[in-house]
Formats: structure tokens, sequence, C-alpha cells
């Protein structure tokens, strides 16, 4: 998948902008402050419909503005995608698909798909299982439409839960209503931790093979599944469903539901060594880029071509021998590279953003 032209009106520090990019390496290249990330930022808005940065979608209007707009137009195998984001200041954002408004903004998932990597990704490995389970749901949902709408289901299901574990009065008040979101909890919460322990295995695989290749076979590199775990969506939604029973006692003590796929996590394993607490600064940075080209060729596979790289200020992180090791393994993917300046001897398109100024160099 290429992206050919990105189109921008009053989208953050940019008023009116139109960038064509070359098929392979891009490089964009300017001072702090300038609009790198914010480039970036608008071609992933236009993959997933969220920004990385904020969950407000307003702030991504230009200062005095009363609108933004993205349009993105990318040449999959199967034919040229538009895609059109209007976000006005007092309504909703409006998105078109090859000119054709979409009513759900699930919709949007697998238009074009992007991987990006920027140097909080490293949060992916250090920080709260909610950033590993957001990596996840991201992912699968860019693969499966029906898997980003049980994650929507199940968030509805499991705030009425947890509304009535708040509320009632005592044990006999909460169980009749707790029966029935019992039941359907545990049916959605099994269809989704059985696609997330699929993905996790062929993760695990290729994100092996690419950790190999960036540490000189010297690190080997595993991922495990932590939380509840099953052969079937049959098996998963059994045992689910009994924990959800049994821990509820404990839920009406504390309020909130205890168990279930918004609670697991994902165990990231470097020479049989828990990397998330012992893993040296660099060695979790090296994990977090191989998840990152790990998910590069999950896509290639799952969908037949490569989705877009984007690597927001990610080399000033590595030395030098990794940044020619990852250059390497994606020379035939389309890069948005930014940075404030390089030495690469690479054939690239370059840019210079100066100011929510974008030009050719
Ligand atoms: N809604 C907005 N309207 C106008 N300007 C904005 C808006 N949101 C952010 N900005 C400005 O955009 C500028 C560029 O931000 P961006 O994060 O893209 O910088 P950058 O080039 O990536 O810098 P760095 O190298 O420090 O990461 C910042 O100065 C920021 O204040
Ligand atoms: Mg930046």
């Amino acid at each position: 998948m290429i992206i050919k032209q990105l189109e921008l009106q009053n989208f953050r520090n940019y008023q009116s902008q139109v960038i064509e990019f070359g098929t392979n390496l891009n490089v964009l290249i300017g001072k702090n402050a300038q609009g790198k990330t914010n480039l970036v930022e608008a071609i992933n808005f236009c993959c997933i419909g969220k920004s990385h940065r904020t969950s407000k979608d307003k702030e991504l209007i230009k200062f005095g503005c009363d609108s933004a707009r993205i349009k993105v137009t990318a040449l999959r195998q199967a034919g040229t995608k538009t895609v059109d984001i209007l976000i006005p200041r007092q309504a909703k954002k409006i998105v078109r698909i090859n000119n054709l408004s979409i009513l759900r903004i699930g919709e949007l998932f697998g238009n074009i798909n992007s991987v990006f990597f920027s140097p909080e990704d490293l949060r992916l490995v250090k920080e709260s299982p909610v950033d590993r389970r957001r990596f996840i749901d991201i992912d699968i949902s860019q693969l499966s439409k029906v898997y980003f709408y049980n994650l929507l289901r199940y968030e509805k299901i499991l705030a009425q839960r947890n509304k009535l574990l708040k509320t009632s009065f005592d044990k006999n008040q909460a169980m009749r209503g707790l029966d029935v979101w019992n039941e359907q909890l545990a049916q959605i919460g099994a269809k989704i931790i059985f696609s997330r322990l699929k993905f996790v295995e062929h993760l695990s695989k290729l994100a092996k093979n690419q950790h190999f290749r960036l540490t000189d076979s010297q690190e080997e590199l595993n991922l495990h599944y932590t939380g509840i775990v099953g052969a079937n969506v049959d098996a998963i939604y059994r045992i689910l469903f009994n924990l959800l029973e049994q821990s509820i006692d404990k839920d009406l003590q504390l309020g909130y539901t205890t168990v279930g796929p918004h609670r697991d996590d994902l165990k990231i394993v470097c020479n049989d060594i828990d990397i998330r607490s012992f893993g040296s600064q660099g060695q979790q940075r090296t994990v977090a880029l191989s998840l990152k080209l790990a998910e590069l060729e999950i896509f290639k596979e799952e969908i037949g071509e490569y989705p877009v790289l984007l690597l927001d200020d990610v080399l000033s992180e590595l030395d030098n021998l990794r940044c020619q090791k990852l250059l390497d393994s994606i020379s035939n993917v389309q890069t948005m590279l930014t940075g404030t300046s390089f030495d690469l001897s690479r054939p690239a398109t370059r840019f210079f953003i100066e100011n929510g100024h974008i030009s050719k160099m």
C-alpha cells in the first residue's frame, strides 16, 4: 500500500498543504515544534480515526479555526482509496471513504493501514497493561471490524455491570442483574480473548525473528498472553463465566469487575528475563522495535500488502548499527521518517518542514 497524497486544511499548525509522497523512504526533516509529529498524526488519524496524542478531536483543529480537514489518497492492490475526514468544532467528525460517508467509525478500519512507531512506544514495554492491550486492540481492529465492534460492545456491558456493582444495596439485589451481564460479558469476552491469543501467538513468532535479526541472535524474545487462556471460544467462555460468578463478592466489595479481557496483559520475556521489570533501556527500546517490525509482517501476511510505516523521531533513539538494520529491514515498505537531522546516505524523497510548511528538498 502506498500513500500517494496527503491534504491538510487547518490541521494543527498547518493551514493548507498538499504533499505528494515517494513510494519508499520519505524523510521529513525539521527543527523542534515545526509540524513533523502533526503530519504523521494526520496520516494515522485517517487509518484508525483517533489521534495517538489526544482523545479530543477538537484539539486537532488549528487554533482560531472552525474546522480541520485531512484527506489521504492511497494506492492499494484493489485500487485507489481516499479517506477524507472533516472535524468541525461544533459537531461530530464526518468521515468519507471514496466519497461515501460512513455511519460507524469501525467502517474506517482497514481502508488505509499503518504501523506507527514513536519514542512514546517504549510505554508499550515499560508501562501498564493498558498500553499493551491498546497496542493489541488497535492492531486486531485494523485487521477485523468484527473485533472492533466486539470491543465496543464489551465496554458497554462492562460499564453496565460496574454500575450495578456500585449501586446495589446488597448481593440479592445485585444478583438479579448480574446473571444477565455475566452471561453477555462472558460471550463477547471469550471472542475477544480468543482473537488476542491467536494474534499474540502469531506476533510472538514474527517478533522473535525480528529480534534475533536486530540483536545478532544474542537475545531470544518471547511473548505470552497472561490472563484467561483456553483452546477455543467455548472453553474460554466457560472459564470466564465461572470466574465472573466466583468474583461476585469481591467485585461487589470493590465496585468494579475484576476479571475479563480488560484485565489481561502481554508478558514480554527476553532470554528468560521479564523485560518490563529487568530490561535495560536499550533492550526495552529494541524489543519495542521488534514488536513494530513484527506488526508490519502480520499485516503483510493477513492483508497481502505492507501497511505504511510511520516512524516519528525514532532514529535518534537507536545506535548506528540498529538504525542500519532497521532501515535494511524496511527497504520495501513505504515509510515516513521524521527527525531533526539525518545523516542518511540512502535514496529517499526528502522534505523540509518549517512552521507548518512543507517543501521538497
Ligand atoms: N491545534 C493547534 N493549532 C495550532 N498549532 C498547534 C495545534 N496543536 C499543536 N500545535 C503546534 O504545532 C507545533 C508543531 O508540533 P509537532 O508536535 O508537530 O512538532 P515537531 O516538529 O514534531 O517537534 P519535535 O521535534 O519537538 O517533536 C507546536 O508548536 C504546537 O504548538
Ligand atoms: Mg515531534
